[in-house]
């Protein structure tokens, strides 16, 4: 496995810093989704359970869910008791069931944490119902070998958006920055690493889940056709801008940062839908785009919370940026901390994570 992949884990614990405590982007982005999974838990229930032979004859029928890339946390378990809410309450209503099972409780509930990495097989063929991942695939099995080395000291694709900053912070290093634009090979790089990816991930999900099964899967990702807008890039930017501060403070080695890149590709709804329809296996129920404060308010109004923002970001990337740069606690702090002051000058409509959610059927 990839080296920088291995590291790659969100904060442990229930700590200021832990994913635990700052993972509220991502439980709102759950529940904007909440309609797509209603729906594709109800079509289960009604196309595997409802109406199955052995549910009306009161055997258990059973029902194989996966969350993959769940992390730790409270966001952990919430797919799991909303899907089961959600197809419990159906059991209760739903006119073809008989009396008896209708009383009858929901029956025991299994779980299971299943150790490796989503890009290959994890379960037996034919054994899930219904697959949620959120938050998750727009993590790459690898930094694009293309790239190693030829990012220019930028540590995602970049965009001039950087420059802005940087003018605003000091004038005197935009000349510097004027060298450090993406060239175009970098994008293909990116693509590339995550059609071959996505397209591994849907194949290997085909294998596991029964004809007519369903997936809910949430990208974070960009509205915009053009990989460099800021939408896509801007919050890595900002992180490459505080590293970039930390090597002229001595504290970082050039080389190093030089050499780092983060296995990252935020998609667009037409690569995501490119990559089903030319794998083949799924069809395409629903797509939608959906933004998320960077600090997960729901106030359009107030400023950016740029110490949420900040730890929002720590909290997915203190494991790589500590393993990369073998820092420890002090020079990461100082590093969210610049990240902090950048923050605060983004204004609150540029904040914002663009998210697509899909649902799918295997055909
Ligand atoms: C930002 S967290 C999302 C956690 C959770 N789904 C949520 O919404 O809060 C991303 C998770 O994806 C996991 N992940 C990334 N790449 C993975 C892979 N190839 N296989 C399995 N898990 C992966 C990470 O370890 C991490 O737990």
């Amino acid at each position: 496995m990839d080296q920088v992949i291995q590291n790659l884990h969100m904060n442990g614990g229930t700590g200021e810093t832990s994913y635990a405590f700052n993972s509220s982007v991502q439980k709102k982005a759950f529940y904007k989704t909440k309609p797509l999974i209603e729906e594709a838990a109800l079509d289960i229930f009604s196309k595997f359970y409802a109406c199955s032979s052995a549910t009306m004859t009161g055997k258990s029928m059973p029902i194989g869910i996966a969350d993959l890339g769940c992390s730790s946390g409270p966001n952990t378990l919430l797919l799991f008791s909303y899907l089961l809410n959600t197809i419990y309450d159906k059991c209760r209503e739903f006119d073809s069931v008989s009396p008896e099972i209708k009383q009858r409780s929901f029956g025991p509930c299994f779980a299971a944490r299943i150790p490796g990495t989503f890009y290959d097989r994890l379960v037996p063929r034919d054994t899930l119902h219904f697959v949620h991942c959120s938050y998750s695939l727009h993590w790459l099995s690898q930094v694009p070998p293309e790239i190693e080395n030829n990012n220019q000291g930028n540590i995602y694709i970049s965009n001039l958006v950087h420059l802005v900053y940087q003018i605003l912070f000091n004038p005197l290093k935009l000349k510097s920055w004027l060298r450090h634009c993406c060239p175009p090979s970098m994008i293909d790089a990116h693509l590339k690493q995550f059609t071959s990816d996505f397209t591994g991930f849907l194949k290997c999900r085909s294998g596991e889940l029964v004809m007519g099964g369903r997936m809910v899967l949430t990208f974070l990702g960009r509205a915009s056709v053009d990989p460099t807008s800021d939408e896509g890039c801007s919050f890595w930017g900002i992180l490459a801008l505080g590293l970039k501060d930390m090597v002229l403070e001595g504290m970082i080695e050039e080389q190093k940062l030089i050499s780092f890149n983060i296995p990252h590709y935020m998609t667009s709804t037409e690569e995501v839908s490119m990559v089903i329809q030319c794998e083949g296996s799924f069809k395409i129920d629903q797509i939608e785009v959906f933004k998320v404060n960077w600090d997960s308010s729901e106030d359009e109004n107030s400023e950016v919370d740029s110490y949420k923002a900040a730890n929002c970001i720590r909290a997915v990337s203190e494991s790589l940026l500590m393993s990369r740069f073998g820092i420890g606690e002090e020079i990461i702090n100082k590093l969210f901390h610049r990240y902090m002051e950048i923050v605060d000058n983004v204004p609150k409509e540029k904040a914002k994570y663009t998210n697509i959610v899909i649902s799918l059927t295997k055909v």
